[in-house]
């Protein structure tokens, strides 16, 4: 045996004995020389050799007999398919700062963060909530966050629930999965079309089938819902999700009538429902509801960021107890010092006041962006749907395809997300407007100029 520098000499002992063991150079029950005996021959200590030992026993690659000594446990040969050896396949991984400049409708603008508050927020939650932090959390998140949440829809959204109609969860798409869970095998679920594709993936992989409707100028077609007859529909009914549509008070009660007489669901995505431009904040479809159809879904990654995975759902109270039922023995995936620490936020009052900041710097933001827009672009730019939310669409002349615009954008560092995205069938080409999803949330306001420059390269060079 080589002694390697650095290395304990029990540990070279023992994987020494290991690799010859398992390339099967000691016969099956063939006894080991006594301890005594190796530590002489390897002029080591003894209790080297106990060492090793004793760890080969643990792993079960020798066994004792009692005044007997040590033998090797009997082994079968490890079955090694070469057809098995195939290698993954990675692409060069993406580095964090990738793009120079980011469209992106998912992100927030972190710099603003309170990460100060924060902290001593989540000082606060380890000298106060030890019993929370070293327990299991109950499954439908802390009664305080609860109880904080369910004061918070109240007045930002007009819904009156109680907290034991509340759930947390550590993503829309995490609660939307424990949701389907509820709802009965082989549903038909409907979804905006264009609309979330992480939803329309989500769905793909449960036992409901996912059935996508059109768009009219409200939002959903409330006469393909009646053709297709699912039993829930997801809608984004603030502000659809890309095209920024506002659904008229008519198209709300169509869809809450609908649900009322066909006893089906509506689950509203209330994403980005927050930040309203031009208009007051507009009651949730949650609020409207008289006959628990609706199941709510709210988030705080457009508020704090996407990167906390802090989400809640809404459920109609005869869900409620179907849902703990359900779970019983389930463990909750949120964060719980996360949690615990959001809660403080919200009831110590930081959580309103900082949206407030972020609402009058994503205004400014989006003001400058669509100047700047409109100066570069001039008549050949329509800029559609602007009062809500953290993005905004727009169509843009150019001769490039869907998928050139997003490889181009790619290759000069613009992070930039088309309608080609979110739409079923791939949109057509051949039509000179192409339809752009702008989010104004993660660029900064400086790197507004170059990064409208950035996408004029993308569309006209
Ligand atoms: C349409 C839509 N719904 C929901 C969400 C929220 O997802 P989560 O709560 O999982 O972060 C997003 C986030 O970007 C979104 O764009």
């Amino acid at each position: 045996m080589q002694r390697e520098a650095g290395q304990y000499i029990y540990r070279q002992l023992y994987s020494q004995l290991k690799e010859d063991i398992l390339a099967f150079k000691y016969e099956s029950r063939e006894k080991l020389p006594s301890k005594r005996d190796m530590a002489k021959y390897l002029n080591i200590s003894v209790n080297s050799v106990k060492a090793a030992y004793e760890q080969l026993l643990a792993e079960g690659y020798i066994y004792t007999e009692e005044r007997k000594g040590y033998f090797i446990e009997p082994l079968d040969k490890l079955i090694v398919d070469p057809n098995a050896q195939i290698a993954l396949e990675v692409q060069e991984l993406p580095t964090e700062d990738s793009f120079e400049y980011s469209f992106s409708h998912m992100s927030t603008d972190i710099a603003a963060f309170p990460v100060d508050l924060w902290t001593k927020l989540i000082k606060r939650v380890f000298q106060n909530y030890d019993n929370y932090l070293s327990s299991i959390p109950h499954i439908k998140g802390p009664v305080e966050l609860r109880q904080s949440i369910a004061k918070l829809v109240s007045y930002q959204r007009g819904i009156q629930c109680h907290p034991e109609q509340i759930v947390i969860g550590s993503g829309t798409n995490t609660l939307l999965t424990k949701l389907m869970q509820l709802l009965p095998k082989g549903i038909k679920i409907a979804v905006e079309n264009p609309g979330y594709s992480r939803f329309r993936s989500l769905i793909k992989q449960t036992h409901a089938h996912l059935e996508p409707i059109s768009l009219d100028n409200k939002g959903i077609s409330i006469n393909k819902i009646k053709q297709v007859q699912p039993g829930a529909v997801i809608v984004t009914p603030s502000h659809q999700f890309p095209m920024g549509t506002i659904m008229p008070v008519s198209r709300r009660i169509n869809l809450l009538n609908w649900a009322s007489e066909t006893h089906s669901y509506i689950i509203e995505d209330d994403y980005d429902s927050e930040f309203k431009y031009e208009t007051d904040n507009i009651p949730s479809l949650f609020s409207f509801d008289k006959n628990e159809r609706v199941i709510y879904l709210g988030t705080f990654s457009k508020t704090l960021m996407p990167g906390l995975r802090m989400s809640y759902m809404i459920l109609p109270i005869q869900l409620v107890k179907q849902f703990e039922m359900l779970n019983l023995n389930m463990i909750p995936d949120f964060s719980m010092i996360n949690a615990l620490t959001l809660n403080l936020m919200i009831k110590e009052g930081h959580y309103e006041k900082y949206v407030k900041k972020m609402h009058h710097l994503y205004e400014k933001k989006r003001e400058y962006l669509i100047a700047q827009l409109t100066n570069v672009f001039k008549n050949n730019i329509k800029v559609k749907d602007t009062r809500a939310g953290l993005h905004f669409i727009v169509e843009i002349n150019t001769t490039y395809s869907y998928a050139e615009i997003e490889s181009r954008a790619k290759e000069k560092r613009l992070e930039l997300y088309t309608l080609n995205r979110f739409s079923v069938e791939p949109l057509e080409n051949n039509k000179t407007n192409k339809t752009l999803i702008i989010g104004f949330s993660k660029i900064k306001q400086a790197q507004i100029p170059q990064a409208v420059r950035r996408l004029k390269e993308v569309l006209w060079e």
